[in-house]
């Protein structure tokens, strides 16, 4: 973060400071993440509230605190939305960093990605990819909301030559007013699918919603658009800004020709863009990582670096977010893939392909519910189950009552509710349920997938099973 004083922070967000004016040099909103120096955002929350953790924050060294009423432990900048008060403060510091630069000789370059899936999986490739060209603010995990992407920014300063922001929404006007908080430079819109279905209605309403980012870019700026998507290339004339197409698609301005999956399930391809081809290795897994890494080298291109560069760099990119296709071999030669960050039925059809694309003598796909999707819930769940067996996944286990569509989709087309048939397909009550049938049913050579909404805490189990097998 740039060193600002208490009451330039107190002017960026309209705050009173109750005394004091030290420096800070960090901002959180996690007491116990609190480093000396830091401003700590008292965020009023559903089940905690930020309010309760000022003496932490000011005994790990907090320098003042954002809240809504003064507080003696601490000095205070008093407003009354702590979290729009956060985001002024990043738009503040936006404003100076993207204007700064012309004595050295650049300025920033901020990149926004948005899109159903594969939002966090781009921006890590695209983080590592720009870092080859110059200092690049990406940190791992989803930092996408009204808070992270604040945080994220403020994680810039005066040396940092790129930002790669993820934009989350959650309906109509979060990403405007995200792009209000750190207007992007580049747009790069991923795809659209049903996530978060349920709130949006339909999805030609999640597309207004992801469009906004296109919107939001400046005439010299540049939309990163897939071409392999309908309602994402349908963006092209809501913005002012140059448009770049990405995809598998003969006419795509960045492609991917010669596409191949090794053993580990990663894909190898040859970008191709304005008559240069250079040859990329993925270290992720999943096809779906190719669509990924060619958005990322739209946005590395728009950003000043060549072909070749950003080939390579993609080829040497790895997971960098935690639970989005972990692919771990037990020593006794079991196989977890561990892809429970989240689920929608995108990101379940990618993932069950990824898993029909590892070595296997069976594949195992343990699947939890997807959440948020509105009235098309129940059929999506069988639609699941019957994609699953089309995959080619040999055991479907559906963990909890709300994944058992997922069971009732995979004995619709032939699956016999035994988990020891040659296609099976069984449900268990739990997460310990699960846990106690895997230890059973499998065997070396397995592969087993995990896999749910967020919210069911599948990645629990992932780690479970590792243990199990560990040293076995
Ligand atoms: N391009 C893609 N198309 C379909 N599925 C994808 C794609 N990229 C990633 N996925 C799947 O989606 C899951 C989530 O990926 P990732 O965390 O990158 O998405 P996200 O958009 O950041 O999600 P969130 O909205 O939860 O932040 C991965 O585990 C993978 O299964
Ligand atoms: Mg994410």
């Amino acid at each position: 973060m740039i060193q600002m004083t208490l009451s330039e922070v107190a002017g960026a967000v309209g705050g009173r400071l109750t005394r004091g004016d030290g420096a800070v040099t960090g901002v959180t909103v996690d007491s116990r993440a609190v480093a000396p120096g830091d401003l700590f955002v008292a965020v009023p929350g559903e089940r905690v509230d930020g309010h309760d953790f000022l003496g932490a924050a000011a005994a790990a060294g907090a320098v003042a605190a954002l809240t809504t009423r003064p507080d003696d432990v601490l000095p205070c900048v008093v407003v009354d939305e702590p979290v729009a008060a956060l985001g002024r403060l990043a738009a503040a510091v936006h404003t100076r960093l993207a204007g700064a630069g012309g004595a050295r000789g650049h300025r920033l370059t901020t990149v926004g990605i948005t899109g159903s899936s594969g939002k966090t999986s781009t921006k890590d490739l695209l983080g590592q990819v720009l870092a080859t060209a110059g200092p690049t603010v990406s940190p791992p995990g989803s930092y996408n909301n009204d808070i992270g992407l604040p945080l994220t920014v403020l994680d810039a300063d005066e040396h940092t030559r790129f930002l790669v922001l993820e934009m989350g929404s959650r309906g109509r006007g979060h990403i405007a007013r995200l792009c209000r908080v750190a207007r992007p430079d580049v747009g790069v819109v991923l795809n659209v699918g049903s996530a978060h279905l349920g709130e949006f209605g339909s999805a030609d309403g999640i597309a207004v919603a992801k469009g906004e980012l296109v919107e939001a870019l400046p005439p010299e700026g540049t939309a990163v658009l897939n071409a392999d998507d309908p309602r994402v290339v349908g963006m092209a004339p809501r913005t002012r800004a140059r448009v770049v197409t990405t995809g598998r698609s003969p006419d795509a301005d960045v492609r991917a020709e010669d596409v191949v999956l090794d053993e580990a399930g990663r894909a190898g391809f040859t970008l191709v863009t304005g008559g240069v081809r250079a040859a990329v290795r993925l270290q992720v897994v999943g096809a779906h990582q190719v669509a990924n890494a060619l958005s990322a080298a739209g946005a590395a291109l728009a950003a000043g670096m060549t072909p070749e560069d950003v080939a390579a760099a993609l080829s040497a990119a790895v997971p960098r977010s935690r639970w989005r296709m972990e692919v771990t071999r037990r020593d006794d030669g079991v196989t977890v893939v561990n892809d429970a960050y989240n689920a929608n039925p995108e990101s379940m059809r990618a993932a069950l392909a990824a898993l029909a694309g590892l070595p296997a003598r069976r594949r195992v796909a343990v699947l939890g519910a997807m959440a948020e999707l509105g009235p098309g819930a129940a059929e999506e769940h069988e639609r699941l189950g019957r994609d699953a067996v089309a995959a080619g996944v040999d055991l479907v286990v559906a963990v909890g009552p709300d994944a058992v569509g997922i069971a009732d989709g995979a004995l619709a087309v032939g699956a016999r509710e035994d988990r020891d048939a040659e296609q099976g397909a069984v449900r268990v009550p739990d997460r310990a349920a699960a846990r106690e049938l895997l230890t059973e049913v499998l065997v070396p050579g397995d592969v087993v997938l995990v896999k749910a909404s967020r919210s069911y805490g599948l990645e629990v189990l992932a780690a479970d099973l590792l243990d199990t097998g560990a040293g076995a």
